[in-house]
């Protein structure tokens, strides 16, 4: 089933170089519309549990050090195709790789710190949505 939503945050160090209102410009330019918006700060174990699917490659305890460091802003974005479109949007994982114009390529300074996370899928994109919100923040 297509949802039409995707899930993301706006990691730490976009929020740290002042990024938030820029991205969410970006975002919202390229058609979503913000169904349910915060700014808050994961804790390690709440981390631990977001990125469980990496838990083992090398990258794991980097990744969630950095994600705890400081606070993020998390969304649930609505469009038709969202989670594609998105992942469109924000670019490659490593912004090397990342297309002209992409968040990631504008925003993001390497593989580990590149500014946005993306569902990668519409049964991903619910449940992390529901691990951020709950259902009287989403409009
Ligand atoms: P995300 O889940 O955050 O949207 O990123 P993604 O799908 O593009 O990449 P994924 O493979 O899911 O990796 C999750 C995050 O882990 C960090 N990472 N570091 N140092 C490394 O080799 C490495 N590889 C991945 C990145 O922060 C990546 O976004
Ligand atoms: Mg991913």
């Amino acid at each position: 089933m297509t949802t039409n939503r995707t899930f993301t945050m706006i990691k730490p160090d976009a929020v740290e170089q002042g990024n938030t209102g820029a991205i969410l410009e970006k975002i919202t330019a390229a058609g979503f519309r913000i169904a349910a918006l915060k700014k808050t700060q994961l804790s390690i174990s709440e981390a631990e549990a977001f990125y469980a699917v990496h838990k083992e490659r090398p990258f794991f305890g980097e990744l969630v050090a950095f994600m705890t460091r400081g606070p993020i802003v998390a969304a649930i974005l609505e469009k038709e195709n969202a989670v594609e479109d998105f992942r469109t949007l924000i670019g490659a994982t490593n912004p090397a790789e990342a297309a002209e114009g992409t968040i990631r390529k504008l925003y993001a300074t390497s593989m580990g710190e590149n500014a946005v996370h993306g569902s990668d899928s519409d049964e991903n994109a619910a449940i992390e949505g529901a691990f951020h919100f709950s259902g009287r923040e989403v409009f």
